[in-house]
């Protein structure tokens, strides 16, 4: 019994561990930084959509010879602003740029993609 309190801080030390790298099968997008919405939050499947792509095709970051050096698992918001800045899209511009190419590039090869429509991200409830 001594050394109950012991592991049980231990335990509750290395349950946080595994909590603060992972990812939650569904996200809901609704970032603070884009204000007042205008549209209904996203739904973003991230679990789905890790079967076929790599983490760094969406957690990107960039040297200065644009090879692809990953940001996972860092938060797009860490270096996308509320404002485009020189070199930098938007938060919001960067999501529909991500989400939507990517989406529209699988139509092109015949492979089932996503949605396009604004409707279908932006799911009115
Ligand atoms: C492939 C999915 C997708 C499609 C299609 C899409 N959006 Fe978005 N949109 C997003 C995501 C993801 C965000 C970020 C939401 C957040 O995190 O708050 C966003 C953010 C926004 C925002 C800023 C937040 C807000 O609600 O004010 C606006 C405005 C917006 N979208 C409008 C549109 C319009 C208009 C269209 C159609 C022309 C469209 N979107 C199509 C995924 C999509
Ligand atoms: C298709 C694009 C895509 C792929 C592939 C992907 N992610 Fe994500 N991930 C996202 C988006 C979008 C978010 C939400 C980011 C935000 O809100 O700024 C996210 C969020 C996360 C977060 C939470 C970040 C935070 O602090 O909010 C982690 C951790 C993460 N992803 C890790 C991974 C790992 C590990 C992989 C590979 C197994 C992966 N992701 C694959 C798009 C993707
Ligand atoms: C560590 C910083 C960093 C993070 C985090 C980051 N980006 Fe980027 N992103 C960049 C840089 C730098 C560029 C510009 C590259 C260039 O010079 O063309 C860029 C460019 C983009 C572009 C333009 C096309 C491209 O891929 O070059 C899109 C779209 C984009 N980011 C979406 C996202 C989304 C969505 C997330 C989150 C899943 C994200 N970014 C996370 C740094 C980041
Ligand atoms: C690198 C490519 C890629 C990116 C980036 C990507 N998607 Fe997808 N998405 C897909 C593919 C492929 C499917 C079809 C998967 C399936 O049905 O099994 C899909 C399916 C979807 C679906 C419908 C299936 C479901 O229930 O989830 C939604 C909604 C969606 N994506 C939203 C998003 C949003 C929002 C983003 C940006 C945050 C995003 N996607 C970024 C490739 C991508």
């Amino acid at each position: 019994m001594r050394y109950g309190k012991y592991l049980l801080v231990i335990l509750l030390f290395a349950a946080c561990i595994p909590a603060a790298y992972s990812q939650d099968a569904l996200i809901v997008l609704k970032h603070k930084e884009m204000g007042v919405h205008q549209r209904p939050p996203v739904e973003f499947n991230h679990e789905k959509h890790t079967v076929n792509f790599q983490c760094d095709r969406c957690h990107h970051d960039y040297d200065k010879f644009l090879n692809n050096v990953s940001s996972d698992p860092q938060p797009c918001s860490a270096c996308h602003g509320a404002q485009a800045v020189r070199g930098m899209m938007s938060l919001t511009d960067a999501f529909h740029a991500q989400c939507k190419n990517c989406h529209d590039e699988m139509r092109v090869r015949n492979i089932p993609g996503g949605p396009v429509m604004c409707g279908e991200c932006h799911v009115r409830n």
